[in-house]
């Protein structure tokens, strides 16, 4: 039995939440501080669960870790030799673990991390960090499962075109190229802030990298990198579902340790919804109106409109007057929670990598299943706009992404609970 988030709706948010520091950042940050003998400290990091299979997987390596909860900071204390080997048991809960890639490789001259395998949201292959990673001088091949990898001479510079601005492939062959012997051009690289940030605390380390946050990433090769301490980017994909919990339920939200400068594509669809956003510093005030207008969206790298709030765009054309085509170009199996949604009467229609969605002024509460973290939140708030009750289950996904996902929504005034299993 797990817990499961239960709704009482309609219900709506009219209060301040907070946003933590980013998941996509956080975990690479960790990896990171691979690349350096002795204790990096990194701040500003979210209670959330991936953090500690982050952490898991670091012990494993030989690392000593200490994450202080209410300090928001992991202290990684990284030996002389590591380990450098990714258990699959790690790898297939939490995918990220493949970040652990190009440090190892850079650091021992080996590495040996399991195959992800299948995903509830697309294939999601490793092709380009491998072929990034063979530019440079290693070899990879794949043995009982494992991605096991060595580098015969030296890990060399070399200039590598990504097919497609990878996220995952971008950072391992940014954080292999900080040792490697010479300089290493990223091209079609992606621009994500928290690949900026990333970069930011490997110059912090010693690294020498220019065109952070442009298609095309130099890296000068370093003989050695120092540890640092490393503050956390604020995470827009949490300041974005709260946003979007605003603009579905016709709530006010005031969200706090943002960085309203990464959301610019995400606001402008809310106000096409109707929503009224005013932006600060670290600070964004969203107001939903009586019925969101349906919006197109399409999901593209950054600075296009993100893939992991897809779900929330969809959850409100749900609700929304008219139809919204949203278009998915990131992750082609994106879909699985529509058919959870339809179960609370949303209307879409699959064709592809497009979904047309016509919206209704009420869903209606089910019980329904989440099958990855942000489907789990967006699924959550689309209970918020059903009549009656709405039983989210595959809770554990939301809380590898989300910190106090249902106490801050509560606190809000939100009529949403968290039912322990086994409990009353
Ligand atoms: C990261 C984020 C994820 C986000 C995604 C896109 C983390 C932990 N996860 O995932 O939340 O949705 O960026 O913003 O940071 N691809 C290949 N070959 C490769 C690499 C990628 O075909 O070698 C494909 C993938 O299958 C996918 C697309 O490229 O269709 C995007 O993947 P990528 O940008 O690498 O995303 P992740 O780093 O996996």
């Amino acid at each position: 039995m797990e817990d499961k988030i239960v709704v009482h709706g309609p219900t709506a948010v009219h209060g301040t939440l907070r946003v933590s520091g980013a998941k996509n950042s956080v975990l690479k940050l960790m990896a990171a501080a691979l690349l350096a003998e002795g204790e990096t400290t990194i701040g500003n990091v979210p209670e959330i669960h991936d953090v500690v299979i982050m952490a898991e997987l670091l012990r494993r390596l030989g690392c000593g870790v200490a994450y202080d909860r209410a300090e928001r900071t992991v202290r990684i204390d990284v030996p002389a030799r590591l380990h450098h080997q990714a258990d699959y048991d790690l790898v297939r809960a939490m995918r990220a673990s493949i970040s652990v890639l190009g440090p190892l490789v850079a650091r021992c001259r080996t590495a040996e991390v399991a195959l992800p395998g299948g995903d509830a949201i697309g294939a999601r292959g490793l092709d380009m960090h491998r072929a990034g990673l063979e530019a440079m001088g290693a070899v990879l091949q794949i043995e009982h499962g494992y991605l096991v990898a060595s580098v015969p001479e030296a890990l060399r510079g070399t200039a590598f075109r990504l097919d497609y601005p990878s996220v995952g492939a971008t950072e391992n062959l940014m954080m292999a190229a900080t040792l490697a012997e010479g300089t290493t051009v990223v091209d079609n690289a992606a621009r994500e802030p928290e690949i900026v940030d990333i970069g930011r605390m490997l110059q912090g380390m010693g690294a020498r990298i220019e065109g952070l946050g442009t298609s095309t990433v130099t890296v000068h090769g370093v003989a050695a990198l120092h540890p640092v301490e490393h503050r956390t980017v604020p995470d827009r994909i949490v300041a974005g579902t709260w946003a979007f919990a605003a603009a579905v339920t016709g709530g006010t939200v005031e969200i706090l340790g943002a960085e309203p400068d990464h959301l610019t594509v995400v606001l402008d669809k809310l106000r096409a919804a109707g929503c009224r956003v005013d932006t600060g510093d670290g600070r964004l005030v969203v107001t939903g109106p009586e019925r969101p207008r349906a919006v197109n969206v399409s999901t593209l790298p950054y600075p296009g409109f993100p893939t992991d709030l897809q779900p929330f765009v969809v959850a409100l054309n749900a609700v929304a007057e008219g139809s919204g085509m949203v278009t998915e170009n990131v992750f082609e199996a994106r879909w699985g929670f529509t058919a959870e949604l339809e179960r609370l009467g949303a209307g879409v229609r699959l064709d592809g990598h497009h979904a047309l969605v016509t919206g209704v002024p009420l869903l209606s509460g089910a019980p329904v299943e989440a099958k990855d973290i942000r489907a789990g939140a967006a699924l959550v708030i689309a209970g918020m706009a059903a009549e009656g009750e709405t039983e989210v289950h595959g809770v554990g996904h939301v809380d590898r992404g989300y910190e106090h996902f249902v106490e801050q929504l509560a606190a809000a005034g939100a009529a949403v609970e968290r039912r322990i299993a086994g409990g009353a």
